[in-house]
């Protein structure tokens, strides 16, 4: 009986079972709000970086607030819940970079009853086929952050430290200094660094028993759907007599990249396309992705290229006037994204 009743108290209580109310992360009355957001679900959890990049969503008049359950804060994130184009959504600020935007998605997780992510934002671009203001859909995200960084003297075919353990591989591949040096004759010392899938620990496998993953593709469903964007009509004015070069498009491309780096760099941003076919480069995508990818959530991110990161267009001194507007591009394409989800 007693067995029954610590059951029971554990589905009631929750998390807060074991300790004061005072010291727990989720107190009780949070947790019966939790319960009655989640009886309104499935939602569309809409991840997206800073607020320069959510404002643009949240005063769009596709958004209808939820007037019970305006928003939710829970860990020092804000949940806001309404629905976006008839969509049940929970929309939240993860805050700059990849730490932050993985513990977002998990909060966003394991407290919502969420059925698909759908990730937003600017990034940098890679790709000179492209312009800033277009809006790019990536089949694979890559963490391109994880790495092991090769002793001086040490080349492609010498072991990486713990290689043998499976804990580092030079599978991926590498990036050589020296390549880099003005005359590249010369050798360097920071040698080469290698880049590292990340280590992944999915529902429903053994805790504890780690899988790598280097490319993490977004969901097939998702990007499938996410065709009928191309051909959309993207803005391309600030103002009457302020245009982008061309038109803005939606453009479905191969991969993308994310890291704790704010690359402002043309070797290294060159080397990124060459190297790994990147196109948009950001601080927070692959993030999302992992979390989804591990929590087998589906997951697609939309990210509005700001000017190639490093610079060389034509255009790039006046990339932040048009920041807004790739930012707006980038809601109005989440938004007939979430439109398309519905129908
Ligand atoms: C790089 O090398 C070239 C050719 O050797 C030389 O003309 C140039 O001054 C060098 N640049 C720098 C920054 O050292
Ligand atoms: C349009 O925006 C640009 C850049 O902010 C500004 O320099 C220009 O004066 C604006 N033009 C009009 C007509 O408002």
């Amino acid at each position: 009986m007693r067995f029954f009743l610590m059951i029971f108290a554990w589905l009631v209580l929750g998390l807060c079972f074991l300790v004061n109310k005072g010291e727990c992360l989720i107190p009780k009355s949070l947790l019966k709000d939790i319960h009655s957001v989640n009886k309104g679900g499935p939602y569309i959890g809409v991840v997206v970086p800073n607020g320069f990049e959510m404002n643009p969503l949240l005063q769009s008049s596709s958004f209808v607030v939820n007037r019970k359950h305006p928003y939710l804060d829970i860990s020092g994130r804000r949940f806001r819940v309404g629905t976006l184009k008839n969509q049940r959504v929970i929309i939240v600020m993860t805050g700059l970079s990849m730490l932050n935007a993985g513990i977002t998605t998990q909060l966003l997780l394991s407290m919502f009853n969420v059925k698909g992510v759908v990730h937003y934002g600017i990034a940098g671009n890679a790709n000179v086929e492209l312009e800033i203001g277009d809006v790019v859909i990536p089949k694979f995200w890559a963490h391109t952050g994880l790495w092991s960084w090769q002793r001086y003297g040490q080349g492609p075919e010498s072991e990486l430290p713990l290689e043998s353990n499976g804990d580092y591989t030079r599978n991926v591949g590498y990036l050589k200094f020296s390549d880099y040096n003005n005359d590249t004759s010369i050798d360097n010392l920071l040698n080469n660094v290698w880049y590292q899938p990340e280590e992944v620990f999915p529902i429903r496998t053994t805790p504890e028993t780690r899988q790598h993953v280097f490319w993490v593709p977004v969901d097939k469903h998702y990007f499938k759907l996410s065709k009928k964007l191309e051909g959309m009509e993207l803005e391309e004015c600030i103002n009457a007599t302020t245009c982008l070069p061309r038109t803005p498009k939606v453009a479905r491309v191969e991969r993308g990249v994310s890291a704790n780096m704010f690359i402002d760099n043309e070797a290294y941003r060159t080397f990124l396309s060459s190297k790994f076919n990147a196109t948009p480069i950001d601080m927070e995508s692959a993030a999302v992705a992992l979390i989804c990818y591990q929590q087998n959530i589906p997951f697609l991110a939309i990210r509005a290229l700001s000017d190639l990161a490093g610079g060389g267009s034509a255009i790039s001194n006046e990339a932040s006037i048009f920041a807004p507007l790739a930012a707006q591009n980038a809601v109005a394409v989440l938004i007939k994204f979430v439109q398309l989800l519905s129908s």
